[in-house]
């Protein structure tokens, strides 16, 4: 396992990096099994290279995607009560923590109660992990971290047993809403088999609304959504020498309401050979067909409640933003 351990002010942080190891293969191998399949489809875990991590966070900042803000307000507001209930919690992990930005109010209000913390962050995305410890360390003295750039269950299986004294999970963002139903509850259980009864699991998870507002969020009039998933044929260029035109592909993002999902697509625009060389990969396009990029789940409190009990876990209290968009939840790991 590469590890990094820095000096001087860095000597808080050290990253261990399973995604440089694993990462290229497993692309390989997933983008030929997506695009030899039908219908064709790729996977959201990959549109967060560099240069999709920064798209992702460019993507907060646009008036339509409102999950982040939603969620900022609540965290802002409520961080303080929701870790009263995790006295003298000493261990913090976060999957999929990105950019980190609203993890900060969860780690100022433990650090109002005591002077050290450890950060466990996991996240696929080895730039975004990097940038966001060295932003957090300069701001938290009191922070270690200790960094998994690796896929969620990957980073999950290669951590330490945890050390004594209560746990928090964060697992913000709703990510939980990219996972199949069954996915969802695999994962949640291979959460709650990391943690120990009384620890917790704060859950950010969006709430079912109207199309309009759902849609717009997942494709922006400014187009930066489009960029966002498009990079992924761009990291396939990149990465795996493909020739993909990059105009040739729109976005459509379609809530589909009996599911509760919006499903996000790429479509040929016309009809196209694509070839990636370092697959020895030809593929073709009929104008109209669609790569299916990511499912954005959607919830309702009830159904997060059976989730978590599904897996372990006794739903405590759910906090919503003024406008009832988003939901944080805060669910208790019940006795094994
Ligand atoms: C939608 S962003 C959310 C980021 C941040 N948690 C937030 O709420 O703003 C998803 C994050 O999860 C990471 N991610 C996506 N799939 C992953 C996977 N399978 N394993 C680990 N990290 C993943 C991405 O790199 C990205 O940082």
């Amino acid at each position: 396992m590469a590890q990094t351990k820095t000096e001087g002010p860095l000597a808080r942080l050290v990253i261990h990096d399973l995604a440089h190891r694993n990462g290229p293969a497993e692309f390989a191998a997933d983008v030929r099994r997506g695009l030899s399949s039908n219908p064709k489809q790729l996977f959201p875990k990959y549109l967060y290279d560099s240069l999709g991590s920064r798209l992702f966070d460019a993507i907060c900042h646009v008036d339509e995607y409102y999950p982040t803000r939603a969620e900022n307000e609540i965290l802002t507001r409520h961080a303080e009560e929701m870790v009263a209930g995790i006295p003298d919690c000493r261990t913090l992990i976060e999957l999929g923590s990105g950019s980190a930005e609203k993890t900060r109010s969860i780690i100022e209000a433990l650090l109002l109660h005591q002077t050290e913390l450890l950060f466990i962050p996991v996240d696929i995305s080895a730039s975004a992990l990097e940038k966001s410890s060295r932003t957090l360390l300069a701001a938290y003295p009191a922070l270690r971290i200790e960094a998994y750039a690796a896929d969620y269950l990957e980073g999950l299986a290669a951590m330490q047993p945890l050390a004594p004294g209560p746990a928090l999970m964060l697992f913000l963002g709703s990510n939980i809403g990219n996972f199949e139903k069954a996915e969802a509850l695999t994962f949640l259980r291979a959460i709650r088999r990391m943690l120990r009864p009384g620890d917790a699991l704060l859950l950010g998870a969006d709430l079912k609304k109207d199309r309009a507002t759902l849609e717009a969020a997942y494709n922006d009039a400014l187009g930066v959504t489009r960029a966002f998933i498009v990079n992924e044929l761009a990291r396939i260029n990149r990465e795996l020498g493909g020739n993909f035109d990059l105009w040739a592909f729109g976005l459509r993002s379609v809530y589909n309401e009996s599911a509760g999902c919006v499903e996000v697509f790429l479509e040929s625009l016309r009809s196209q050979l694509v070839t990636i060389s370092g697959l020895k990969l030809s593929i073709t396009f009929q104008a109209g067909e669609l790569i299916h990029m990511e499912h954005c789940y959607k919830f309702d409190v009830d159904g997060l409640s059976a989730l978590g009990l599904q897996s372990g876990f006794r739903l405590e209290r759910t906090w919503l933003d003024e406008r009832q968009r988003f939901s944080s939840n805060l669910f208790r790991a019940a006795d094994s």
